[in-house]
């Protein structure tokens, strides 16, 4: 019997030996060992890597912590946050243990490999500095984490046997802003090809005419041949819909005049559009053939939209102009760190569609394909993002150092790979660079978007612009295809007047910080503000220096019409950069988030989701009303909603009705009552519409002791594939189900049947406490375990308990059925 270790090498043999011909795709997600620190020799061969840790990868080697306010401890003056000397930052990273040297090892077993083949590793990131080796030789060298990269391994592999894959990775202190991750955070490809094929990256589809009749394609397929030589090729292509019906064909023979370039020309009749509403997509299926023999498949998804930028009008997609609801997020995934997971980005978007959100800014790198994917299938437009620095560094050891050398190749990977996406609307070649003011800055600017041109005509490009009188004086911002501006909404008629393109985009806007669950009185509009408990307040008026809150973009971006809409900083909160709270330890994670680091909406959530929602309703009250102790004082009661108007009651007695109204930006999107005096009880809220008809209402009421806890799974049924999961929040509730808002009860979790404990995450940006142990603290009232699903279809049990507390308990399903994973 083969043990389980070795299992995947065999079937992975197996897999070539049953079909020699075309193109084998495997993920070399498990067989992994790995070890932090280095190692000599640790790429030979013969090293005995027998007590380094067995991992499955992605893997994030920092995740696990523990929290240390020394890991990357940075001693800073941040110059894009107007400060004016350099101060210790303690969780600007993350405060968890990324930096140093890893090594991680596999072997490789490619029987087939042989004459008439090749074979090519292919990395969606590796953070960072990767060298690869194969058999002790060094195959190549990738320093950006967040870029995917492939290189041909045919010649180092040996002919027949076991081969050696070690890959050594390094992170420099001092080199991000924010948490980078560790390690081989997302998958890794082994690809094996007939030496006659379609390279890595190897198609370009886009659709020039579109009308309601017909769309026409356009593909260009690159082929490899031994020492390029021109074989008489053929190429088959077809095109199929949604669902699965052939609605294109063609069929190319490659003359000696067209290169290694396949160029074919089909038309989709009555094409159904993609659009965020209408995710609809169609593949080309290609097939490559040297005479009679198929040489090569290879599929390219796409789909089918037009959108266009257009002076005094902003943008429209499919000729409906829009806005970009859009949201900047970073690439951690809360309590998973940076390790990517299908499910978990699956979850972000569940939530960002239910806000509303029809775009995402991939701030400030290459996203993980799997988001690129997912983008494409459940309708999310995309600003692809490369640079957080070009030649002048923001920190001491970040990009800037690798800038001259390799952001012609970083760029190039990055649109080769992803502008087969319909989901992909523009590319950002910067963000915030310091380059901007900098002499040779323009210069910079040019040679970067027309690389991108070069790459991909069709698409345009934009960057994170923040130095607005130097990017409008130096001319720098009039020679960007879509200007983009981060936190000027009080400029953008300014910027619009001066700039010659007539339309400009909130490429970062808000940054407005709140904790869930916490309030602070006075309600007032703040900035930079700080409180003894490291927390920010969640009537979300707190903003920083250089940013605003929710209400001072939205009234710009509903007045000025050439706005093309705005990307939110942030969707969801993430590791390191606790601004207000830089300088001050514990705080080692974000306050910018709609949503928490453990995915619960905060309040924000339902002011943007009134907004950005059209097809729901949206009626939400704050604060939570169990204030013992503030009796008769002044505690300001909100309600975000989409409708124009409401009534409040405080236990029966009418505290008047609101209306939006044009006269303060507040007033304009929220509904208030600031003179609201506490009194335990319920707050109830009556909506009404536009005419006047009563139509909705809500309530909160006062929590009594906390008596239990309560499971909600989302979702309740998984699938049985060994990495999908299950988000249950934990809600510490009294006997009547009301949500016990200050409740900070250690929550201990086990996990019975086809399932594992694997992760829980609270939402303080505070807590030092392990993503990865089965218990945790509640964070008023609320805590999300991770519950993963075994490789068997069955049930898990998860049980919560705490201290005083009835116990609460939840069943999960896992099913076998195969689920529907995101293309590439
Ligand atoms: C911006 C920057 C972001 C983040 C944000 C916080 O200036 O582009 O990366 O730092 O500030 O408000």
């Amino acid at each position: 019997m083969p043990s389980p270790k070795y299992l995947t090498l065999l079937l992975l043999a197996a897999g070539l030996q049953a079909s020699a011909q075309g193109r084998h795709e495997y993920l070399l997600d498990t067989g992994w060992k790995f070890t932090k620190g280095d190692v000599p020799n640790a790429a030979a061969p013969t090293f005995n890597d027998a007590k380094w840790q067995a991992v499955r990868v992605p893997h994030d080697w920092a995740i696990s912590g523990p929290f240390d306010g020394n890991n990357d401890l940075q001693s800073v003056k941040i110059e894009q946050n107007g400060e004016k000397a350099a101060s210790l930052k303690a969780g600007r990273t993350g405060g968890l243990p990324f930096i140093g040297t890893g090594w991680y090892r596999r072997r490789l077993s490619v029987p087939q490999q042989g004459v008439g083949q090749r074979v090519a590793l292919l990395f969606d990131g590796a953070m960072s500095d990767a060298h690869v080796f194969i058999n002790g030789k060094e195959v190549g060298f990738w320093p950006y984490g967040y870029n995917s990269f492939y290189f041909d391994i045919t010649s180092f592999l040996k002919p027949a046997g076991d081969n050696v894959l070690a890959v050594r990775l390094q992170n420099q202190p001092e080199a991000s802003r924010w948490y980078p991750g560790a390690g081989l955070y997302r998958n890794v490809h082994l690809l094996v090809t007939d030496d006659v094929h379609i390279p890595v990256w190897g198609t370009y589809l886009t659709t020039p005419t579109i009308t309601a009749e017909l769309a026409k394609v356009s593909l260009k397929t690159k082929v490899e041949t031994p020492s390029g030589a021109f074989q008489p090729l053929r190429l088959v292509t077809e095109i199929r819909d949604a669902a699965g019906q052939v609605v294109a064909t063609t069929n190319t023979t490659l003359a000696a005049t067209d290169g290694l370039e396949f160029d074919q020309n089909l038309v989709v009749p009555q094409p159904k559009l993609w659009s965020p509403e209408t995710p609809v997509l169609y593949t080309a299926s290609s097939k490559l053939y040297a005479g009679d023999v198929l040489k090569d498949t290879y599929s390219t998804r796409f789909g089918i939209r037009s959108f266009k930028f257009e002076a005094g009008k902003g943008f429209s997609l499919n000729g409906q102009p829009r806005k970009f609801k859009g949201v900047c997020n970073h690439h951690d995934l809360g309590p998973l760190g940076a390790a990517v997971n299908v499910a978990a980005l699956r979850r972000q978007l569940t939530l960002l569609k239910d806000l509303g959100c029809d775009a995402i800014r991939t701030s400030h790198n290459m996203p993980a394909p799997e988001l690129v994917s997912l983008a494409d299938e459940m309708g999310f437009m995309l600003m692809c993002e490369s640079f957080d620095e070009w030649k002048t560094p923001k920190v001491k050891n970040g990009y800037s150092q690798y800038f001259d050398q390799w952001a012609e190749k970083d760029l190039t990977n990055l649109v080769r790979r992803d502008r087969n996406h319909p989901s992909v609307i523009m590319w950002s070649i910067g963000n915030e660079v310091p380059d901007q003011g900098a002499p040779g800055g323009n210069k910079i600017l040019k040679r970067l978007q027309d690389l991108v041109h070069r790459e991909d005509p069709t698409r345009p490009v934009t960057m994170g612009m923040d130095q607005f009188d130097s990017d409008i004086k130096n001319n720098f911002a009039s020679v960007l295809d879509i200007p983009g501006f981060n936190y000027k909404p009080h400029r953008y008629a300014e910027a619009n007047g001066k700039l010659p393109q007539g339309f400009l985009l909130g490429s970062e806007t808000a940054s407005t910080v709140s904790s869930r669950g916490v309030y602070k009185f006075p309600a007032e509009q703040v900035k930079e503000k700080k409180y003894d408990d490291n927390q920010t307040s969640s009537y979300d008026l707190e903003a920083c220096s250089w940013s605003q809150i929710p209400d001072d973009e939205f009234v710009m971006q509903d007045d000025l019409p050439y706005v093309a809409g705005e990307f939110v900083w942030t969707g969801f909160d993430y590791l390191g950069e606790p601004t207000p709270y830089d300088a001050k330890w514990p705080s080692h994670s974000s306050y910018f988030g709609i949503i928490d680091l453990a995915g619960m909406p905060k309040d924000r959530y339902y002011l943007y989701r009134a907004r950005w929602n059209t097809t729901q309703a949206t009626l939400h009250l704050l604060p939570h009303w169990t204030w013992p102790g503030r009796e008769g004082q002044t505690t300001p009661v909100y309600c975000y909603t989409n409708y124009p108007s409401a009534e409040l009651f405080i236990n029966g007695k009418s505290q008047g009705r609101q209306t939006k109204s044009n006269a303060t930006n507040l007033t304009r999107y929220r509904l208030m009552w600031p003179e609201a005096k506490y009194e335990p009880g319920t707050l109830k809220v009556v909506a009404y519409d536009a005419a006047g008809k009563q139509v909705a209402t809500e309530e909160v009421h006062t929590a009594g002791k906390p008596d239990h806890l309560r499971l909600v799974a989302d979702p309740a049924a998984f699938t049985a594939d060994g990495q999908d999961l299950a988000y249950v929040t934990v809600r510490v509730e009294d006997a009547q189900g009301n949500l016990c808002p200050d409740a900070a009860q250690e929550v201990q979790f086990s996990v019975k049947g086809q399932g594992t404990f694997h992760a829980v995450a609270n939402g303080d940006a505070t807590n030092l406490e392990s993503f990865q142990k089965p218990q945790m603290r509640a964070f008023h009232g609320q805590l999300v375990a991770l519950v993963q699903a075994s490789g068997q279809a069955g049930t898990v049990q998860l049980t919560a308990s705490g201290k005083g507390l009835k116990s609460g308990q939840l069943t999960l399903k896992t099913t076998a059925a195969p689920k529907e994973t995101a293309a590439r």
